[in-house]
């Protein structure tokens, strides 16, 4: 068994370079399903990895001044709600190991005013009810997760968080519940699981799923960090011979 050390190919600048794209999960789901647990839980399990989470609620279209008059009637669950380029461009600097400015929606004034600062990380997570709705947003994504909420269970969490934390009108969350939200869920949210790598059912709560996951991804980024420190590994191992 012997070893050509001669033969052990050095990375280059250049191809180290090559190789320091980090790895994007994606997490879809219906309003209220658990989406931001999950990612929570996923970002503590992975405590010793470089983590950004990026929500797509940062990139709601501010509300105009006419809309704001109405905004009863406006659809925050459809696609166009949400300025997709703006997404498209801060995950694809991202995935370039560039740093970002992301805006913060506020939820009480309909607009987003302040932008927070992002730093390249090892992984990116994109949280939001329609980040599989895009194929160019999908195609960044080394994994994808959709959570799984029953219709009742999210409806019971999003009264119980619109009433309490956005400070809103039960029968106004219903109204907006029947007019947009469960309507948008099956015409373009659902369809969007067939996406999905992974289907988490009871979100969360499925601390088993989370394990399974958290698992996977910590492979892969060993797998990635090899190929960092030696993108022609395939040469090495190669130039084993028996
Ligand atoms: N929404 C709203 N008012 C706005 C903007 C958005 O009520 N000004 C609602 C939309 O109707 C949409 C929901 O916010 O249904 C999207 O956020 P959601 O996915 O519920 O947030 P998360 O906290 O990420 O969900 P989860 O509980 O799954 O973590």
């Amino acid at each position: 068994f012997e070893q050509r050390k001669d033969s052990i190919e050095q990375p280059t600048t250049s191809e180290t370079d090559m190789y320091k794209e980090p790895f994007v999960i994606g997490v879809a789901g219906g309003a209220a399903s658990g989406k931001t647990a999950v990612c929570d839980m996923i970002i503590q399990q992975l405590h010793d990895q470089r983590v950004v989470l990026v929500n797509q609620d940062s990139f709601y279209n501010s509300l105009s001044e006419e809309e704001l008059t109405r905004v009863q009637d406006y659809n925050f669950d459809h696609p166009d709600a949400f300025d997709n380029e703006q997404l498209l461009r801060v995950m694809d600097k991202l995935k370039h190991g560039e740093a970002v400015d992301i805006p913060k929606y506020d939820f009480k004034t309909y607009k987003s005013d302040v932008l927070r600062r992002v730093n390249p990380s090892d992984v990116i997570i994109l949280e939001g009810i329609l980040v599989f709705h895009d194929p160019r947003v999908r195609e960044l994504m080394n994994m994808k997760i959709f959570v799984d909420t029953d219709a009742d269970v999210r409806l019971a969490r999003r009264i119980r968080r619109d009433t309490n934390e956005k400070g809103r009108d039960i029968g106004a969350v219903l109204d907006q519940y029947s007019k947009f939200v469960k309507p948008a869920f099956d015409d373009f949210i659902l369809p969007t699981k067939k996406y999905a790598d992974i289907i988490i059912p009871r979100g969360g709560d499925n601390h088993v799923a989370i394990d399974l996951i958290v698992q996977h991804i910590r492979t892969k980024l060993g797998q990635h960090d090899l190929c960092k420190i030696y993108p022609n590994l395939y040469v090495i191992q190669s130039t084993f011979q028996i």
